[in-house]
């Protein structure tokens, strides 16, 4: 590998700015200056440094978005030999030591989160920060106001009140409800057990959003690298 794009990966600037410190005389590569740009680097054996002091690639995390469709688990590997997560990514994801963040149920589909960083996603998945998740849900028959209004308040779901969210109607299909409906906890089969709980059946879930973490058009079994902004909001908790 070219010298300026090693220390351009250890943090040390663009690459234009890191073929300036190399013309400067300011790297060492194995104890010897290295002052010319064609320099090449094995990284996995070359000691390399600047104004004398050592400098590493930073481990660089990665951050997917991925929509789950239905019929595969959020686990990254299933005893009972069904389809996961992991079978959906392309293989330059898959070698990596990348796992879900959070759950989704079998039968719902939509937005999971998959990283490589373990820190920020333990973070993230923190009861305590409460993070908001989107569900569009779509009901066998129609709702009344009233029992909206008691899924905004909370219902009791093992003996223990959900906590107040949000909640909304969307367009509905030919006498089937579809609502929207904002959590910020993770309970087992949250958004499934608190409509049962006003005696309605989910026929088709699907996590919209993740906080600022947006599904958008991304199709059933894609996935795409988050971007900067999105690594940010996850970093913020
Ligand atoms: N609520 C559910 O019922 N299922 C999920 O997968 C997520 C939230």
């Amino acid at each position: 590998m070219r010298i300026n794009k090693y220390l351009a990966e250890c943090g040390l600037g663009s690459r234009r700015a890191c073929e300036q410190l190399v013309l400067d005389g300011r790297v060492a590569v194995n104890g010897k200056t290295a002052d010319k740009l064609a320099f090449e680097i094995n990284p996995e054996n070359d000691k390399v440094s600047l104004d004398g002091k050592k400098v590493r690639p930073i481990l660089k995390h990665l951050y997917i978005a991925f929509h789950k469709p239905k019929g595969c688990v959020t686990t990254t590997s299933d005893d009972k030999g069904r389809k996961t997560v992991i079978d959906y990514l392309p293989a330059k994801y898959k070698e990596k030591r990348i796992f879900p963040v959070g759950r989704l149920d079998y039968e719902t589909e939509g937005l999971i989160l998959l990283t490589t960083d373990g820190d920020t996603a333990n973070r993230v998945m923190h009861p305590r920060h409460e993070l908001a998740k989107t569900y569009a849900a779509r009901l066998e028959s129609d709702i009344t106001e009233a029992e909206l209004e008691k899924l905004r308040r909370g219902v009791e779901l093992d003996g223990e009140k959900t906590k107040k969210c949000k909640v909304r109607r969307l367009e509905s299909e030919e006498g089937q409800a579809r609502i929207e409906v904002v959590i910020s906890e993770g309970r087992n089969r949250q958004v499934r057990r608190m409509f049962e709980a006003v005696g309605k059946n989910v026929t088709f879930l699907k996590r919209t959003a993740i906080g600022e973490i947006r599904l958008g058009g991304l199709g059933r079994g894609e996935c795409r690298e988050l971007k900067t902004h999105e690594i940010e909001f996850l970093k913020r908790f």
